[in-house]
């Protein structure tokens, strides 16, 4: 099929988070099996910078402006790659937030802009000789998607990807008037969210498939728990919702050939692993050690990531003979509470504030335990990096993480199915419970040998669910 993939970030080019990660390996995988993918997003100067050779294919008006596209490719044999180019998408640095840490003044236009300029390429508006069967959007940058479509005959396919229902892209009703969004949208069963614009519904409400990055969050969000006020919506459509599991990308994170690393290694010979915990080590200041536990986060400094339990569970955990390190960014609030731990404790914490792709990678080869506590997890990749690397995660039981890591209780190690440490309870004390679990088998060596090759030979690849993928763009199409 025909498949037009629209996200607001993509990997290499710019990334914030996950999304970037799958809005690269997806369609990476679905060209591998053949698909003619191409991938849409707006082209930011660091995009811009890093997207290698680019020709201008198309220019075309929306709503009286002129946008370009600039057409790449996504890697050496990747997709096509197509960057949106307009002056609001001319700015370094973060997509979502300006330097003050405050959304952008004009990200609802910004959004509505790539959205249009997406309907416009989807009906071969554009002056370029394709057109697809299907559009796939991505979180709620690109919700007005579907909802423009809904109004245009004949139209492709459209599937819509929650990442992360707790991101929506609300904004009040006067921004609705001002993008010039036509009045039918304005509905309750529409864009309408409490008196509001929101983006998120045009995705949830007029795509013709739903799809969560994990079946677990798929039900989740059909609670009033996980659901962020949807949960009523989402549940009424179940039987256009599904969860269809993220993969990892296995050749950029492949611990025997990781150009990253101090040393690669495999399961087969996990040697090599304790060169990069003496790196890491060095690298966050910690003394060297080879026998003590070192367990590490990555990820944004945010409430959703469980940072708070981890700050609480901090006193009690540091009584254990253990070191910890810290990469992340995020909330100022939690990046001063670890610099206060980091400058308390130097013999035991390290922190590293920013974003470091090269350091997230050495630390999933030198640490020995990951902590992901999240409150909610969509999906979540660094549980599977980590298992990829031979570090056992230490997981909230929530979304994704519950699918993807199978608790190391005394059946699942006896079966030999253990590859890592689930938790239920969003406390400090669960959390800490989990950890001691983990530092005990860390003290039976074999066990612990065993489990890291469990999850390193895990199949986290996107064979799987590019397949899952293929079947529901298959059914799309069948009943469009
Ligand atoms: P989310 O998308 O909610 O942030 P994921 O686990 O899906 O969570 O993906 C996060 C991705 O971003 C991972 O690839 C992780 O390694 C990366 N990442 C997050 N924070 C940092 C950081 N400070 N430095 C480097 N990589 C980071
Ligand atoms: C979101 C979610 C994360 C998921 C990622 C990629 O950022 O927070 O759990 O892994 O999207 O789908």
């Amino acid at each position: 099929a025909r498949i037009l993939f629209v996200a607001s970030e993509v990997y290499p080019l710019l990334k914030t988070g996950g999304l970037a990660d799958v809005s690269y390996s997806l369609p990476l995988a679905l060209h591998g099996l053949g698909e003619d993918v191409r991938v849409l997003m707006p082209a930011y100067r660091d995009a811009l910078a890093k997207a290698g050779e680019l020709r201008r294919v198309a220019e075309f008006a929306v709503r009286g402006q002129i946008v370009g596209v600039l057409e790449g490719r996504l890697g050496p044999d990747g997709p096509v790659l197509w960057l949106l180019q307009h002056a609001c998408y001319d700015h370094p640095g973060n997509p979502y937030l300006a330097p003050d840490g405050k959304p952008w003044p004009d990200s609802a236009e910004r959004f509505a802009l790539l959205c249009r300029a997406a309907v416009e390429l989807a009906q071969g508006r554009a002056n370029l000789a394709w057109s697809p069967d299907i559009v796939h959007g991505n979180d709620w940058q690109t919700g007005l998607v579907p909802a423009l479509l809904s109004l245009e005959q004949p139209r492709p396919a459209t599937v819509f990807t929650v990442h992360n229902l707790a991101y929506q892209g609300v904004f009040p009703y006067e921004t609705f008037q001002g993008l010039g969004l036509p009045q039918s949208l304005w509905s309750l069963d529409g864009l309408e969210f409490h008196g509001q614009l929101s983006f998120m519904k045009g995705g949830l409400v007029y795509s013709d498939r739903i799809t969560t990055v994990s079946p677990n969050y798929a039900r989740e969000i059909q609670t009033a728990e996980f659901g962020c006020g949807l949960e009523g919506l989402l549940s009424r459509r179940r039987d256009r919702l599904s969860g269809i599991v993220n993969g990892i990308d296995e050749a950029d994170w492949n611990p025997a050939a990781d150009p990253s690393l101090a040393a690669v290694y495999d399961a087969g010979q996990l040697d090599g692993k304790a060169a990069n915990k003496r790196a890491m080590q060095e690298r966050f200041g910690l003394p060297v050690e080879p026998e003590i536990p070192l367990l590490c986060f990555i990820g944004r400094l945010v409430q959703q990531k469980g940072v708070d339990l981890l700050l609480q569970a901090m006193g009690p955990l540091l009584q254990n003979s253990v070191q910890l390190a810290f990469l992340g960014s995020g909330d100022p609030v939690y990046e001063q509470a670890l610099l206060y731990w980091a400058r308390r404790e130097p013999q035991r914490v390290g922190v590293v504030l920013g974003y470091n792709e090269a350091l997230a990678h050495q630390m999933e080869a030198g640490a020995d335990m990951f902590l992901m506590p999240s409150r909610f997890e969509p999906c979540g990749l660094n549980q599977m990096y980590s298992q990829r690397y031979g570090t056992l995660p230490i997981v909230r039981a929530v979304g994704g993480l519950a699918d993807t890591v199978v608790d190391a209780t005394p059946e699942a190690l006896a079966a030999g199915r253990a590859s890592g440490f689930a938790f239920a309870e969003a406390s400090a004390q669960s959390l800490l419970e989990a950890i001691q679990r983990g530092l005990a088998l860390y003290r039976d060596k074999s066990a612990w040998t065993a489990v890291q090759r469990t999850g390193m030979s895990r199949d986290f690849s996107w064979r799987g669910s590019a397949d899952h993928y293929l079947d529901l763009y298959r059914q799309c199409l069948s009943e469009h």
